[in-house]
């Protein structure tokens, strides 16, 4: 639906909202061969996200819990990417221990998050302007890719040579990231290319962005390196849609093993938006009876 306008538009999504959550409740149910007379709780994304969507579900959610006078629970989106982590496996040592870092990387966020149990956390370290999945997605738009073009720069840079072309890495101190200059040093590395070459883009396209992979990925886990060499922390997590990039995980796994962590990584669906998250933040505040009122609203932006 939004691919044709090269990104999410707002009111579509919040309409599509509205026509499917019913069925979308359904089907849930459904597919977890439960109903709703067994649900002790309703839980729903509060913040931050398009204000649109959030109150259809906010609204749906305090409709369903005030209809079965069950409790009602807000989830924070980015407190739920975090804890994708703690989704039970059939592996119970696929699952951190307390205290843990989590590199958040989403269309929205880039985080670091210092996590002393499922409801403490604070984030050490965040980007002062595009998040990492804006950079993957804004330099696939660059190279004429539809959006979101994430994934499609992961599936070129698989059949390219990364060390091709090099892109800066931006000097930030502290935890923080940026990567708005990354993506306007591809602009003008482009523009360059294309003045002597008509057909730069389609005969180094995997090149390309196996070289723009490359650079995000090694932004990322600098700063990671540095938030574990501060706080002393070896378990480290990665979570958000970029945590499914081929490029990162790999990386990761590699930077753990020389640096003895132990690293952590959401099953891939557990890491794009997912439900699945927002249901595992609504069990730990389920515990700790953390529930809301029915005057509770959404909103669009929001600290944790
Ligand atoms: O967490 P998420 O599903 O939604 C937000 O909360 O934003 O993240 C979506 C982001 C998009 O920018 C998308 O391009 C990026 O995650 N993404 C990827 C990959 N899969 C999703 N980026 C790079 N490589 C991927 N394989
Ligand atoms: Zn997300």
């Amino acid at each position: 639906m939004h691919e044709q306008y090269g990104g999410v538009v707002p009111e579509l999504a919040s309409r599509a909202h509205m026509q499917h959550i019913v069925a979308v409740v359904d089907k849930a149910l459904h597919d977890a061969k439960t109903d709703l007379k067994s649900i002790n709780a309703i839980a729903f994304t509060k913040s931050p996200g398009l204000i649109g969507s959030l109150l259809v579900g906010s609204q749906f959610a305090k409709s369903l819990a005030l209809s079965m006078d069950i409790p009602l629970i807000s989830v924070h989106h980015m407190q739920a990417h975090v804890l994708a982590n703690l989704i039970p496996s059939a592996d119970p040592s696929k699952i951190p221990s307390f205290p843990f870092l989590c590199l958040t990387v989403s269309g929205g966020h880039t985080q670091i998050v210092q996590c002393a149990s499922p409801l403490d956390m604070r984030v050490i370290g965040e980007t002062i302007d595009d998040a990492a999945g804006e950079a993957f997605d804004k330099s696939a738009k660059l190279l004429g890719l539809p959006y979101p073009g994430g994934p499609l720069i992961d599936q070129y840079a698989k059949k390219g040579n990364a060390s091709r072309f090099k892109f800066p890495e931006p000097q930030i101190p502290n935890l923080n990231f940026s990567f708005s200059g990354l993506k306007t040093a591809i602009l003008y590395f482009l523009q360059e290319n294309i003045k002597e070459n008509a057909s730069f883009i389609a005969e180094n396209l995997p090149d390309i962005c196996a070289s723009i992979q490359q650079r995000i990925v090694s932004i990322l886990l600098n700063k990671l390196k540095k938030a574990s060499d501060q706080t002393g922390i070896k378990n480290i997590c990665i979570a958000g849609g970029v945590a499914a990039n081929s490029g990162l995980r790999n990386a990761f796994e590699e930077t753990g093993k020389k640096n003895n962590w132990q690293t952590f990584i959401p099953k891939f669906e557990y890491c794009t938006d997912n439900a699945g998250m927002i249901a595992i933040t609504g069990y730990y505040k389920y515990l700790a009876k953390n529930f809301e009122s029915l005057d509770v609203s959404a909103s669009a932006r929001a600290e944790f």
